[in-house]
């Protein structure tokens, strides 16, 4: 995915340009640009590599303008350089466009623009849109775009500018996201809602397929057929430092030590204790509930960890079958759906490709789809036929940490909800099990108190080429997530496996020194998880178990263990998940890596 900004106003667009990517850059990294009218004419200033790359040449060659786009790459159609760089302009340099998504028809459009005698220099899908509006240009940049969007196929967020209407930017999206930003005589849009946060709190959220039209008197909503529409100011009441790093070195740290919080806020007004669990934004009736027979989750990378211990969770309190796929493999495997299905979807962006692919596809089938998604406004969360809004606040580091442990939460609200309506748990055990989330954010902030343990680890492991977790049932669920994390920012080879598998072909891996990360939260399971310690430190490796204080089994297995507060099995992933995430920061560190933006990645995977 990439991020693209533009301005309208009375002041400089570059550095509002600028501070807008600043806010984006977790979406990509590969290369940044700007293209700033001045006069009759666009200049534009790009370059391959990190947002700081274009500000040194932006101060070398500062442009001038008050009508701008720009955007921040994250490369799929063509390697990352100079040249495939956005913006891109057409032939004669009056058009110039940002966009994110793909355009799926490129090829056959460059070729039918090349034989009307179009020249491309980039390697990149997104050039054919500058071509194909120069194309259509005839005096009405408004006209051209849309005529334009109406020959493309794909996914697009798009930002134009035209040095023959200075005054005047164009956007459009359609399966990629796309706000506008509402000042006071000045105008933005932007892929996502910090961008535009330093300047103004109202913004418009654009549906598919809705054309912007941007000049100094103001901003114009149309449909594909040009009728005005009518839109609600959204007012964003979280503060622009929320997506600033307060005073942490990294987004990433910042994100971790916000858990308590955003665990607490994501029940707020929703588990209550001796009140029944309240979701005021989930319309699904009870008669709904009794009718399904089958519930899928289904999701990416740290989402779909989330969905294994909602399999876990859903299936021990409301006793219903729970399959759980990930997003990519769920669409193209022609799954059993109807409308007895249930599908939970998870995820932090809402705007993860796959995920909004399988939601569709579930949808048509007949399912009825319930959102977990961080974004207010986003694809997942319009497409869905419920949300559960996670109140985690924006999440800027490319390693998810606090949307996970604030989905995890929203699992549980789903399930106590579930099974208070089907009654597979009695009124008393529902107040118990409230009464022991109301008291996790503050067990959380225990388990932050806690480094030493992990920072000593981290010290003996840095060096390590792989690292492998283990886990039974939930704690499972919460290596592979550990797993995850550890590879995404480290770089560090590591295989989260289930304890009972071990003997079945990875125990060939462990050898002298080999690190080992064992989870032994699951009281039924403590016992075997002590054997499967056992199992791998007399073949030499070196155990960092994690475990609930008192366990003193766990305590003489391991080399180390880090003693989490007690709580109950079901919410262990909650506590246990954070030393993991702080472990894998610390390596990263020492590694010396680049911690909220890990190589090759971006924040949410908006294309296939
Ligand atoms: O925005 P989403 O939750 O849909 O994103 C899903 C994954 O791309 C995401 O969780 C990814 O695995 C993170 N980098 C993990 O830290």
């Amino acid at each position: 995915m990439c991020g693209i900004v533009g301005f309208v106003g009375k002041k400089q667009a570059s550095p509002i340009l600028i501070e807008g990517l600043s806010k984006l850059e977790y979406r990509g990294y590969d290369s940044a640009g700007v293209a700033i009218i001045d006069k009759d004419h666009i200049n534009v200033v790009k370059c391959k590599g990190r947002l700081r790359n274009l500000e040194n040449k932006l101060s070398e060659h500062p442009l001038k303008g008050i009508v701008g786009i720009g955007h921040t790459r994250w490369a799929t159609h063509g390697k990352p350089s100079d040249i495939n760089a956005h913006p891109h302009n057409s032939q004669d340099g009056t058009i110039s466009v940002v966009h994110n998504g793909i355009i799926e028809n490129y090829v056959q459009l460059r070729e039918w623009l090349t034989s009307k005698g179009y020249k491309f220099v980039s390697e990149t899908d997104t050039e054919v849109i500058p071509q194909l509006i120069e194309y259509f240009y005839n005096g009405d940049i408004v006209e051209a775009v849309m005529k334009a969007i109406s020959r493309i196929k794909g996914s697009y967020a798009i930002g134009v500018i035209c040095s023959k209407e200075p005054g005047k930017l164009v956007a459009v999206r359609k399966d990629s996201p796309l706000i506008v930003g509402l000042g006071k005589n000045e105008y933005y849009i932007a892929s996502d809602i910090p961008a535009v946060l330093n300047h103004t709190r109202d913004i418009y959220l654009l549906n598919d397929n809705e054309f912007v039209v941007i000049t100094e008197d103001g901003v114009k909503l149309l449909t594909e057929d040009k009728k005005e529409i009518k839109r609600d100011v959204y007012h964003v009441t979280w503060s622009a430092n929320a997506a600033e790093k307060g005073g942490f070195e990294h987004f990433m740290m910042k994100e971790i030590h916000e858990q308590p919080k955003a665990i607490k806020d994501t029940m707020t007004s929703r588990i209550m204790m001796d009140k029944p669990v309240t979701l005021d934004d989930i319309k699904i009736t009870k008669e709904q509930i009794e009718n399904i027979d089958k519930i899928y989750i289904v999701a990416c990378g740290t989402a779909y960890h989330a969905g294994i211990v909602g399999k876990y969770v859903i299936e021990k309190l409301v006793r219903m079958p729970v399959e759980v796929d990930i997003a990519s493999e769920f669409r193209y495997r022609n799954p059993i759906v109807n409308e007895k299905t249930l599908m939970i979807i998870i995820s932090q962006s809402g705007e993860t490709a796959d995920t909004l692919a399988a939601l569709r596809e579930a949808k048509k089938q007949g399912a009825r789809v319930i959102a977990i998604t961080n974004v207010v406004g986003s694809s997942v969360s319009r497409e869905a036929d419920d949300v559960l809004y996670t109140w985690a606040g924006p999440e800027i580091a490319v390693a998810s940490t606090k949307a996970y442990v604030t989905q995890l939460i929203a699992i549980y609200i789903i399930a106590l909800f579930f099974a208070q309506h089907k009654k597979t748990l009695s009124a008393e055990k529902i107040e118990a099990l409230k009464k022991e989330m109301l008291s996790l954010p503050v067990k959380a902030e225990k388990v932050l108190g806690n480094k030493e343990i992990v920072q000593e680890f981290a010290e003996k492991t840095y060096k390590k080429e792989d690292v492998f977790f283990l886990g039974r049932g939930l704690d499972y669920a919460v290596a592979l997530e550990g797993s995850l994390k550890l590879k995404e920012i480290s770089y560090i080879h590591s295989e989260a496996y289930a304890g009972g598998e071990l003997k079945h072909g990875p125990i060939a891996l462990i050898e002298d020194g080999t690190v080992v990360i064992a989870g032994a939260t699951q009281e039924k399971l403590v016992e075997k998880m002590v054997s499967n310690i056992k199992e791998v430190t007399t073949r030499g490796a070196k155990v960092l178990a994690f475990a609930f204080e008192g366990d003193k089994d766990i305590e003489k297995a391991a080399d180390s263990v880090i003693l989490l507060p007690k709580t109950l099995d079901i919410f262990a992933p909650v506590l246990a998940v954070i030393p993991l995430q702080l472990l894998a920061y610390y390596i990263s560190i020492k590694k010396g890596c680049d911690v909220d933006k890990p190589r090759n990645l971006a924040k949410s995977v908006t294309v296939e």
